[in-house]
């Protein structure tokens, strides 16, 4: 008896063990077919990203990299990206061109400048491989003075160029304000200010703070809406900032890098304007980057392709695009039917002219943007120190930044564009580079032939072959006659034109080259503490909620900070929204299927 039990006993385990095994085998089974939809491979999740600026461009990256980063423990699905530019090229605001038509000499047209603590750019410059220059400027060998302020009668500052080689020829406004017993501690108080609204700004990058669904509760929880909600004149006066150090240096940064006085630009970004320790750029072009986040990443890239409409279909959640290029349009219907699960819209919703149906339930508030004048030009003359009061044979500093008097300060504070301006009429003019394009980057090896060369040509160029690069930017288009009294050559345009001068007439003697751009460069950063989120909304469930239907928003960001690393940033935020609830999409129809077996 005890022998059979023992017997049937062990017959049963047996079995019951094979039974376990054999139910493990057709679970794994049931869940591999359950886990595979019907269709032979996993559809992936469809994301379109409308604009290829540094917006578009760091949430394609970001897209990629999270998703392969957080991939659930089963087989998570794969992320296919769709690029849309109505530019022909990537970068948006951020694009160079070449002087004298030269591809040696390419310059930015838009932004220029980053610094280190912008992680993004930072981190993509060094993991694409990209050369950064510290060197913004190249000083003229023969000037005395790297950069002057003026207000429109004096100059109220000048900093002489070092001498020194190695280091960087413009070290920012701390090494010069260090020699300065003219403003007391304000440098000092200006840049613990600086330092600490910096600190803040940094936690946007990092748990708890990231990821962000709405930029006011970060600004909150960040306690930077005390520098955002006022000007950058009051928000230096509470740190104690004399008005002096902020009239005639910072007032300088605000007009230079957002063409506003202190009383039209908030305090935080007119602190930013003061972070440039670290300042570099990328050697060949900042839209290097972006090139390389998106070309990297995308699956597919459409340039020339505007987007003029986003039809959302209720039925099945998903989007369809149109786009003004109808090649385009034929090969999305043909190969998927142009069919997307999640929308991005990188670019400034009033500037984008998209018609999203249904209507969105709110849309994003119109803000105004800076109507900046950029021009571009090349010439054989330096600045001409009579147009600025100076007698014939004074330097003229080589870039030139504008302040405003005392009183003037207070008057046009506030206001916008040429009624901002003020006596100077422009607000930078910077000598970029000096050209020599006989012999720039002319390499006579033992196989090259030198014998192009001009005879008289040295290595270090002749003088007739020296043109100095210009950067000149304005609230108005310039007009001749402004130029040729800038550069001090002579020139009168036609009587019969008198209200129509523009640049184009000019002798190419004079002006050998020239690049004119209108921007819409950056929003007037006006006080704010509340700002646009990263949704649009069609259903109440969105908008009351914050559950996404499906589409985000990128440039809410600029009201809070206008620069590529804040656009970047926003797009690394999206990216990680979009990937966190693509998961908890596929953990709940996880837990679903598995409650069901
Ligand atoms: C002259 C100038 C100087 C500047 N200096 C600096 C600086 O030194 N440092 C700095 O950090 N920042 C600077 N900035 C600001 C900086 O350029 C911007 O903050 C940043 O580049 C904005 O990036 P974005 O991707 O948000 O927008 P954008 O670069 O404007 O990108 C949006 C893209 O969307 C595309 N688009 C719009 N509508 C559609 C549509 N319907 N379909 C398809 N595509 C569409 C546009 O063509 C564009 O390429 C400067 C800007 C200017 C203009
Ligand atoms: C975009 O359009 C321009 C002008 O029509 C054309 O020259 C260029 O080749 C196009 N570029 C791309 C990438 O389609
Ligand atoms: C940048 O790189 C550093 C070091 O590799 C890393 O710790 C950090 O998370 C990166 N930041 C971003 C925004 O990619
Ligand atoms: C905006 O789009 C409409 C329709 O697509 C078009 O008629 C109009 O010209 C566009 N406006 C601008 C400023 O591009
Ligand atoms: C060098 O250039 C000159 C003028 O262009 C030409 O006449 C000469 O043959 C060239 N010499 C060689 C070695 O290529
Ligand atoms: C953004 O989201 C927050 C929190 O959900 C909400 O209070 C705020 O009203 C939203 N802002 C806008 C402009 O819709």
């Amino acid at each position: 008896m005890l022998y059979n039990t023992v017997l049937a006993h062990a017959i049963v385990t047996v079995l019951y063990l094979q039974t376990l095994a054999l139910a493990a085998e057709n679970s794994q089974t049931l869940l591999n077919a359950d886990s595979i939809p019907p269709q032979p491979r996993q559809r992936p999740h469809r994301v379109a990203i409308i604009g290829a600026g540094a917006g578009g461009s760091s949430t394609s990256y970001y897209l990629q990299r999270f998703s392969q980063q957080h991939s659930l423990p089963c087989e998570s699905t794969p992320i296919h990206i769709t690029v849309f530019d109505s530019n022909p090229y990537v970068g948006g605001r951020t694009t160079t061109v070449n002087a004298l038509d030269d591809s040696r000499y390419p310059v930015e047209l838009g932004a220029s400048i980053f610094v280190k603590i912008n992680h993004i750019l930072y981190n993509a410059t060094r993991d694409f491989g990209l050369t950064a220059s510290v060197k913004i400027y190249q000083s003229a060998p023969d000037s005395k003075y790297e950069l002057g302020i003026w207000d429109g009668n004096d100059f109220v500052f000048k900093a002489e160029r070092e001498d020194d080689e190695d280091r960087s020829s413009w070290r920012g406004w701390w090494d010069i304000a260090k020699l300065l017993w003219k403003y007391g501690l304000a440098p000092i108080r200006t840049r613990q200010a600086t330092k600490k609204a910096v600190g803040e700004f940094l936690k946007f990058y990092e748990e708890p703070i990231f990821p962000f669904s709405s930029i006011g509760e970060a600004v909150d929880a960040t306690g930077l809406h005390a520098y955002t909600g006022l000007t950058g004149k009051d928000v230096l006066q509470e740190a104690r900032v004399g008005d002096l150090f902020s009239r005639e240096i910072i007032q300088a940064s605000t007009r230079v890098n957002y063409a506003s006085n202190l009383g039209g630009i908030h305090g935080l970004e007119t602190l930013v304007c003061m972070a440039i320790e670290g300042a570099m750029a990328i050697e060949d072009g900042n839209w290097h980057i972006f090139d390389e986040m998106v070309r990297s990443t995308a699956d597919e890239l459409f340039l020339n392709a505007t987007v003029t409409d986003v039809v959302k279909d209720d039925k099945k959640g998903t989007f369809q695009l149109k786009t003004a290029n109808e090649d385009i349009n034929r090969r999305l219907t043909m190969e998927y039917s142009a069919e997307y699960d999640t929308v991005i819209l990188a670019a400034p919703y009033q500037f984008a002219n998209i018609t999203f149906s249904p209507p969105l339930i709110t849309v994003p508030q119109k803000i105004p943007y800076v109507s900046l004048y950029v021009t571009l030009f090349t010439s054989p003359h330096r600045l001409s120190p009579a147009f600025f009061g100076l007698d014939s044979q004074a330097d003229v500093p080589l870039s030139v930044l504008t302040t405003l008097s005392l009183d003037l300060s207070d008057e046009l504070g506030p206001r916008r564009g040429v009624d901002a301006v003020g006596p100077p009429g422009f607000w930078s003019i910077s000598t970029l580079r000096v050209l020599h394009p006989k012999t720039d980057g002319v390499f006579c090896g033992p196989t090259s032939n030198c014998t192009e060369l001009p005879a008289g040509a040295g290595a270090d160029g002749s003088e007739e072959d020296t043109q100095y690069l210009y950067k000149i930017f304005s609230p108005a288009p310039l007009t001749g006659t402004f130029l040729s009294s800038l550069l001090g050559f002579q020139y009168s345009p036609e009587p019969e034109s008198k209200h129509d001068d523009p640049l184009s007439r000019l002798p190419k003697s004079e002006i050998t080259w020239l690049h004119e751009k209108h921007w819409h460069s950056y929003p007037y950063e006006l006080p704010r503490t509340t700002f646009e989120n990263f949704t649009l909304c069609s259903t109440e469930s969105c908008s009351s909620h914050g559950i996404s239907d499906g589409a985000y928003y990128l440039s809410g960001m600029e009201s809070f900070i206008s620069t590529m690393e804040t656009s970047a940033l926003a797009g690394m935020n999206v990216a990680r929204l979009v990937v966190r609830d693509l998961h908890d999409e596929q953990e709940l129809k996880e837990l679903q299927s598995d409650m069901e077996l």
